[in-house]
């Protein structure tokens, strides 16, 4: 039997390395094509999988990474961008897919994997949620020689995710207390391994075709709650103080000015609608099953236990 190649777009970030695991289990010959492969050389461990150096904005370029491959998977997503304006936003999603679809018609390949984002809108409140939604469109609207399903899931969690890990890291910096923006916006975090699994089967399935799938966790929590378990797993007793909405907008303002942007005003905007599922779910592992397994510090394992006893 011919093996199939799925060529992955942003096929070495949190997820990507998670779902290309997930197709090779199953198979697949796997093609990543990344702006800067020798980040991540430790992905040719995994048996089939090519990883080549593409500038996937280069539509040229992208057309002959993609050329014989069986389908594409497009996990590229940016949180934030350089600017203020939405430009960086606009390249890496909208932009960006019009030349995958264009890749995909040249070469007649007849399969996209789309990863977009729960809440994702041309009438969302952020760039991101506005160009996610565009790009979504877009996507569908391809036309039937391409058969795209696209995912929307709520925030992803797992080793090595950029959230709860996020959290952490700025939870050890917190002088006892923790100022936290947003703090009531309602979440459903949903298990990447559940992701990358509800992905893979959907390329082979045409029940899936044309179809946007919402993907959030068994269990909703607000921003504090989710922040408290991470400094409970952590062993820190740092309380969490959420802000007013005004205290959140100008903490956005200040933090985006920071080296690497831990919370922007785009943050902001897109916190302001929760982020959970209104249908049913289709990734059940509960956070509390897989969190303590990259988070809890063993050595304060009674602090978390105490937490525990009262959650
Ligand atoms: N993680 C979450 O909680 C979450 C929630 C909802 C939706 N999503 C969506 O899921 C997708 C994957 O997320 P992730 O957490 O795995 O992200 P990630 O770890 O940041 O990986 C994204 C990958 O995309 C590539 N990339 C990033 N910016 C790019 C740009 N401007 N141009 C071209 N390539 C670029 C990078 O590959 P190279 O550096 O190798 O080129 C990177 O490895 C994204 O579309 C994201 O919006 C994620």
């Amino acid at each position: 039997m011919k093996v199939s190649t799925i060529c992955v777009l942003g096929g070495t970030g949190f997820v990507g390395s998670r779902l290309c695991a997930e197709l090779m289990k199953r198979g697949y010959r796997i093609r990543i094509l990344t702006r800067r492969r020798e980040r991540r050389r430790d992905l040719l461990v995994l048996p089939g999988t090519q990883i080549v150096e593409c500038d996937v904005h280069d539509a040229p370029q992208l057309s002959a990474c993609v050329s014989d491959c069986a389908a594409v998977v497009n996990l590229v997503g940016i949180l934030n961008e350089k600017g203020h304006k939405g430009e960086g936003f606009r390249r890496a999603h909208v932009e960006l897919i019009h030349k995958i679809i264009a890749a995909c018609r040249n070469h007649k390949i007849p399969r996209l994997l789309h990863m977009s984002a729960l809440n994702a809108s041309p009438g969302g409140k952020s760039f991101y949620s506005r160009t996610k939604g565009e790009a979504e469109n877009f996507a569908h609207a391809a036309g039937n020689q391409i058969a795209v399903t696209s995912f929307r899931p709520s925030v992803i969690f797992g080793p090595h995710d950029n959230f709860l890990n996020r959290f952490a890291f700025l939870l050890k910096l917190a002088p006892g207390f923790f100022p936290l923006a947003c703090a009531d916006a309602e979440m459903a975090p949903v298990y990447v391994g559940d992701v990358a699994r509800v992905m893979a089967d959907a390329l082979d399935d045409p029940q899936t075709h044309g179809s946007r799938i919402d993907l959030c966790g068994p269990k909703r929590y607000t921003l504090k709650q989710l922040v408290e378990y991470t400094a409970a797993l952590r062993g820190l007793k740092t309380k969490v103080l959420g802000l007013p909405k005004s205290l959140s907008k100008l903490q956005a303002y200040f933090l985006e000015f920071v080296p690497g942007k831990p919370f922007s005003i785009d943050n902001y905007h897109s916190l302001q609608t929760d982020s959970v599922c209104p249908g049913p779910e289709h990734c059940p592992t509960p956070l509390e099953m897989v969190a303590p397994g990259y988070l809890l510090d063993q050595s304060r394992y009674v602090q978390y236990e105490r937490f525990r006893s009262r959650h």
